[in-house]
């Protein structure tokens, strides 16, 4: 009898052991090792006898305009301006994020044939759910089905333009031993259906589980096969959901959208930074509005900071949605090129709304929001704050200024600082634009 091999698999990375190891030593995760059967051929491959194709790249006909636009503004833009016919988009999320009512909403408008392949729940689940986000459609149809040979019969039958796998870890192909959710089910039926878009021309979204660290559930490999990498993030906490593109083969991933989960399903976001400053309250100190940059949109935002004095030895420096590390560094400014004492002082900065926000030309806003706390003083509320601090305690110039500004002007804001290295032929007639050099110099404006 074929004795049947087996080999340790880490289900984060994909790093293969012969022996069971109970950390991964190429991405550190613990107990992720799985034992999984694995079939070596080690024939050499036959000569291909049939007729193969090779073509100039002029003789191949393609137009972007082939795109298929799914409806949904966010979502389009960031794809690159919609579904690409042939492509495979990986859609990965926390567990009851909104995969499913996203994958649903966008491609229930569509004027071609949508399958959606369901593995999770039942036929009777999905059409709860179109019923209840009010989606009517002819071409979308419903396959409850885990085996990929029975999926891609249905393909086959149906010549669906779009099809939709929720979610990969339920998928398995009868031919391996392994059970569905392993990495080598996911790899393979993940090859498969890639290569099967390929040559039919359709376009796959793949449902993928997001592990606790965050990643997608199976190795990386499966980010490397797909064309399209996309996450839905949110903050449990608030209703806001924000699709960012990881990778993107056919568009820019920069873009993000930004969708509120109602009863009805996702609604689009399209002026989010009136949503960010709704609930600002204007009479505290050590609140200011800034800008930053998403993808190639303004947001404007608030950033709060509350500095009260230390009774212990160690100060605590505590921030949400900003870099701790970045924090450190601009206290340290503060202390040596802003003239404040912070060393006997607790410091806590939170962007509210519940985004996170890694640009440094918030960095001035957050200066000015703890100097406006420590000193008990209150900023402007007309006023937004736009700069990136080095450590010399200088302003440095931030990219798409005018962006910034215009986004500003159309909230109604009065005042805007800026670096004045950016000041090089701004002009504005309905705000007063003023540019600075260094901190001590943001402060008394400001102040
Ligand atoms: N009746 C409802 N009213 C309001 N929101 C709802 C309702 N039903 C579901 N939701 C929202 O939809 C979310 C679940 O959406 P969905 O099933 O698309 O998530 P998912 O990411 O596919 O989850 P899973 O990982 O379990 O597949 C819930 O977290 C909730 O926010
Ligand atoms: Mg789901």
């Amino acid at each position: 009898m074929k004795k049947t091999k087996t080999k340790y698999i880490c289900s984060n990375c994909g790093y293969e052991s012969l022996r069971w190891i109970g950390k991964c030593p190429e991405c550190d995760s613990w107990n992720s090792f799985t034992e999984e059967i694995i079939e070596e051929n080690k024939r050499a491959p036959k000569p291909y006898k049939g007729k193969i194709q090779i073509q100039k790249i002029q003789d191949i006909s393609a137009k972007e305009t082939d795109r298929i636009i799914t409806g949904i503004a966010e979502f389009d833009r960031v794809l690159g301006g919609g579904l690409m016919p042939g492509s495979v988009i990986l859609l990965g999320g926390d567990p009851g994020i909104g995969k499913s009512t996203l994958a649903m909403q966008t491609t229930s408008k569509l004027n071609d044939k949508v399958l959606y392949v369901t593995g999770e729940e039942s036929t009777k689940q999905i059409k709860i759910r179109s019923e209840r986000l009010n989606l009517k459609s002819d071409n979308f149809y419903v396959l409850a089905e885990t085996n990929l040979s029975v999926v891609l019969s249905a393909i086959k039958e149906l010549q669906p333009a779009v099809v939709v796998i929720d979610s990969i870890q339920t998928i398995y192909r009868e031919e391996l031993d392994n059970s569905p959710g392993t990495v080598t089910q996911i790899r393979e039926c993940t090859s498969i259906l890639q290569d099967a878009a390929k040559r039919n021309n359709f376009c796959v979204i793949i449902v993928g589980h997001v592990t606790k660290d965050g990643m997608i559930a199976g190795p990386k490999i499966m980010e490397h096969i797909v064309d399209t990498v996309l996450y839905f993030e949110g903050n449990s906490n608030y209703s806001y959901r924000i699709l960012r593109a990881q990778k993107n083969r056919y568009g820019s991933t920069n873009e993000i959208g930004i969708f509120e989960m109602r009863e009805s399903g996702l609604e689009e976001i399209k002026d989010p930074s009136k949503i960010f400053l709704s609930e600002r309250d204007k009479q505290t100190p050590g609140t200011v509005v800034t800008s930053t940059i998403e993808g190639t949109r303004p947001l404007l935002l608030e950033t709060q900071a509350l500095v009260t004095p230390s009774n212990f030895g160690y100060p605590q420096r505590v921030s949400t949605g900003f870099d701790q590390r970045r924090l450190s560094i601009l206290l340290a400014v503060l202390e040596k090129h802003g003239k404040l004492k912070l060393s006997s002082h607790n410091v806590f900065i939170n962007m509210a709304g519940g985004v996170k926000i890694f640009e440094p030309a918030i960095d001035l806003a957050v200066c000015c929001s703890i100097a406006s706390s420590l000193s008990n003083k209150l900023i402007d509320n007309n006023t937004v704050v736009i700069g990136e601090v080095g450590l010399g305690g200088e302003v440095r110039s931030v990219s798409n200024i005018d962006k910034r500004i215009r986004e500003a002007e159309k909230l109604g804001f009065e005042k805007v600082i800026l670096p004045k290295s950016n000041l090089n032929g701004l002009k504005s007639k309905s705000i007063k634009i003023v540019g600075v050099r260094n901190v001590i110099e943001t402060f008394s404006n400001i102040f």
